[in-house]
């Protein structure tokens, strides 16, 4: 399974319910990746929005709202949602939101498509502490699981490919490809629990 995501240099993800930044060359990268995929994402991420789907893009809306009006997929659960997307190719699923969404499922992430944009906005919401940020910890070749919400073992994501710099509307960003390392591994009743594929 995948996550896509834009984050600033504190890691921020939005504010007020909305993305912190408009960069259209991000929407298309975006775009290109999830077209034709699975994305799923939170219900407050689907009202900030505007409650529109995106088109060409199957969605699926985590809510623990029962009777929540929304023309796609609901699920209420972790559980729920594994049921639903255990007959897909999990390469073409996407995490995309936001920071409920991505700390519940990056243990389950193998690959993760970051947009890293170099400056810093005001936020309320932010990605879980797995990644550098700044220009000089980019040019490091592993980034390992700094902990925070998510209580999970060590796990570590390597850079496997980085875009040319940008600049669009005066802002500098760059995408970024991650993928895990080892597998995550839980040791719940002393069984290793495979995390990897879903
Ligand atoms: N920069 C980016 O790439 C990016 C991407 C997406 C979103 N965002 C930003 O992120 C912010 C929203 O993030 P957020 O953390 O406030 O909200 P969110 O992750 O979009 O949604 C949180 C909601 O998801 C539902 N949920 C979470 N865990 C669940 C579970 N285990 N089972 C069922 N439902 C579950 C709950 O909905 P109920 O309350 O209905 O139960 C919860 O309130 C916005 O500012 C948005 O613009 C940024």
């Amino acid at each position: 399974m995948n996550a896509i995501a834009v984050i600033d240099q504190n890691r921020g993800l939005g504010r007020d319910g909305e993305l912190l930044v408009h960069l259209p060359g991000d929407l298309r990268y975006f775009k290109e990746k999830t077209l034709g995929k699975t994305i799923i994402i939170g219900r407050k991420t689907f009202e900030g929005m505007g409650r529109r789907l995106l088109p060409g893009r199957e969605t699926i809306l985590l809510t623990q709202k029962e009777g929540y009006e929304a023309d796609c997929p609901q699920c209420h659960s972790l559980e729920a949602l594994f049921a639903r997307i255990k007959d897909k190719d999990s390469a073409h699923v996407f995490v995309a939101g936001g920071e409920a969404v991505y700390r519940l499922l990056l243990p389950f992430c193998d690959t993760l498509f970051i947009t890293k944009v170099y400056a810093a906005f005001a936020a309320d919401r932010h990605f879980p502490d797995i990644l550098p940020c700044t220009q000089t910890d980019v040019d490091k070749e592993r980034d390992i699981w700094g902990g925070g919400a998510i209580q999970a073992p060590p796990q570590a994501f390597e850079i496997v490919w980085r875009g040319e710099e940008q600049v669009e509307n005066g802002v500098r960003y760059q995408f970024f490809e991650y993928r895990r390392m080892i597998t995550p591994q839980t040791s719940e009743g002393g069984k290793k629990r495979q995390l990897r594929r879903i």
